[in-house]
């Protein structure tokens, strides 16, 4: 089972989101089964660690993602990963359109696994250390719904 988590720099809320996903997986000891990636629609960032801010903050909240660099989405993904997960109604509408025919992975936004289907994880990359915040406290049930959802999915396979 692959997972892959899309913003736009895939410096804040990507990487953000795939290091408290994958503490939950290994929390619960699913990490033989479940792999995680982040990208971003946009190239600005390809090859470089997550910003500072999403670093220092998520130490605070216990999630280490320093190892962790920035790519751009691509068409294979569709084939390659089981659910993309989009923070935002722009990263949705940009992965939609690059989906290939052939592509399986199911899409959706990232917050619909917390029951808030029309929201949106906002970009904190002009904002300040609270809006950083702001992510991980949006991403913590995000995660944990998301986990819940595809656990059950794969019982029922
Ligand atoms: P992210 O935040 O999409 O959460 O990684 C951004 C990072 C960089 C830029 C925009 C958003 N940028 O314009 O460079």
């Amino acid at each position: 089972m692959r997972v892959l988590f899309v913003c736009l720099g895939n410096i804040c809320r990507s990487p953000s989101a795939e290091a408290v996903f994958r503490a939950l997986v290994a929390e619960r000891g699913h990490s033989s089964i479940i792999q995680t990636d982040s990208a971003g629609t946009g190239a600005w960032h390809v090859g470089n660690p997550p910003d500072e801010r999403a670093q220092l903050v998520g130490r605070q909240y216990g999630y280490e993602m320093s190892d962790l660099r920035a790519r751009q989405v691509m068409s294979e993904d569709f084939q390659e990963f089981d659910f993309i997960l989009a923070m935002d109604n722009s990263n949705y509408r940009n992965l939609k359109r690059m989906r290939p025919d052939a592509g399986r992975a199911q899409l959706a936004m990232m917050m619909a696994f917390a029951g808030r289907p029309n929201e949106e994880v906002p970009d904190p990359y002009y904002g300040d250390l609270s809006d950083y915040e702001t992510v991980f406290d949006m991403l913590k049930p995000a995660a944990e719904g998301l986990l819940d959802h595809i656990l059950n999915e794969m019982k029922h396979d």
